[in-house]
């Protein structure tokens, strides 16, 4: 065994690099995020969800035939079958990224014997998951079901299906919006769950699997509910100041704010927190948005020092919930997204497959005996 001066540590894997990617850039100083050299506020202002999840798949924006077979190819495998819409109101009380995780998973079940392409079975993730989000979501809140659109792009198709009401131009550029500023981001604790569990050759559907599990985490995506949670408790702007100032005596971490790479604003903050505020209706909204916008105060005031920032999770639940999703599916919504990125890096990394497999330093006791249980106190 290496000496414990020869080796280092690095816990969390913080700052390792294990592999060259080129699908996103984060720079976490100046706070930017590119996906194959664009920013993402360029994409998010100006693209599609298909068009970005063909450019980090495939490596370079679609020509228009390749982007309209792709939304075809797309369209054509939204719908459920009857199975999985029966496993669904069978578990309909359950949490949905626990049920989207049991979904991914039955899908890889129902598809065990079939020969698919891995690109195939991408493109059926990508269009299903979505679908059965929305199926659940739907029942869950006590509404009929709906059967996915051919007219609506998949982002608007999938806030019709969640909600029942179709898209106006303005609602479909921010549904776009979100699942691009969704869609990617490095090596994050779930896309590296992904990546772990391909690199043993295992299937697309387990890598999915896992990734799924790994969101879910409030330290992860989870924190979208917990943001929501924190400001129904809070209550009234006026609150926030000294809930703010518990939390940090007590030393629990605000969810919403903090990342592991952006030492600065998440440029994907700024375009949540903007929609937000567009989507403000009524005194309600307006008493949400200002909780949230007063808790960016006093934690920018109280931590900024400490390289703490609000993160993409802070203003994405308010503005899901302006958007009309209930609170317990704001991190299946994150998933719906990030589907994209899990499977870019999943197909990246599979070129240049080594299984992933760390060490940990051993600490523990050499040379015990092994004592009969009848011997043992
Ligand atoms: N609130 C209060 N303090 C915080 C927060 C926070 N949100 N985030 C970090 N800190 C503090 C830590 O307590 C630690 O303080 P210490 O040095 O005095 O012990 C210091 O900042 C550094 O934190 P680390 O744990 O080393 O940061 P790490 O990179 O490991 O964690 C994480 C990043 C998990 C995102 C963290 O910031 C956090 O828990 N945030 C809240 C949950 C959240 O919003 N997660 C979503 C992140 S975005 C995403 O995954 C989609």
């Amino acid at each position: 065994m290496p000496k414990k001066d020869d080796i280092k540590i690095f816990k969390g894997l913080e700052n390792i690099y294990i592999c060259e990617t080129s699908i996103s850039f984060i720079d976490g100083k100046e706070g930017k995020l590119v996906y194959r050299g664009i920013p993402v506020e360029v994409l998010a202002e100006k693209s599609t969800y298909e068009e970005v999840v063909f450019f980090l798949w495939f490596g370079h924006l679609p020509r228009k035939d390749e982007l309209e077979e792709f939304e075809d190819e797309m369209k054509s495998a939204r719908k459920l079958d009857e199975e999985m819409k029966d496993m669904i109101e069978k578990f309909k009380t359950s949490h949905p990224m626990d049920l989207l995780r049991t979904i991914v998973s039955i899908m890889g079940l129902s598809n065990s014997e079939k020969k698919k392409s891995d690109e195939e079975k991408a493109l059926e993730i990508i269009s299903k998951v979505p679908t059965a989000v929305a199926y659940h979501h739907r029942i869950s809140m006590g509404e009929k079901p709906l059967e996915p659109s051919d007219e609506l792009d998949h982002a608007s198709n999938f806030y019709y299906m969640m909600t029942g009401r179709s898209p106006d131009e303005k609602i479909s550029r921010i549904m776009n919006a979100t699942l691009i500023l969704h869609a990617e981001q490095g090596l994050n604790a779930s896309t590296f769950s992904a990546i772990v569990i391909s690199s043993t050759l295992s299937d697309l559907y387990s890598a999915i699997t896992g990734a799924v599990g790994a969101l879910k985490g409030p330290l992860h995506g989870g924190a979208n509910e917990k943001v929501m949670e924190l400001v129904e408790k809070i209550g009234k702007p006026e609150n926030v100041e000294s809930e703010i100032e518990k939390m940090i005596a007590q030393k629990h971490r605000i969810p919403g704010f903090g990342h592991r790479i952006y030492k600065t604003f998440d440029p994907r903050y700024r375009i949540l927190k903007r929609y937000s505020k567009e989507m403000v209706r009524n005194d309600e909204d307006e008493r949400y948005y200002r909780i949230v916008e007063r808790m960016e105060e006093e934690v920018l005031k109280k931590l900024s020092g400490k390289g703490i920032f609000p993160n993409v999770d802070l203003y994405s639940g308010i503005l899901y919930k302006f958007l009309g999703f209930d609170r317990r599916f704001y991190t299946a919504v994150f998933a719906v997204a990030r589907l994209a990125g899990w499977i870019a890096h999943i197909f990246e990394y599979s070129k240049m497959n080594k299984i992933i497999r760390p060490c940990g330093y051993y600490v523990g006791p050499m040379d015990v005996e092994y004592k009969p249980l009848e011997e043992r106190e």
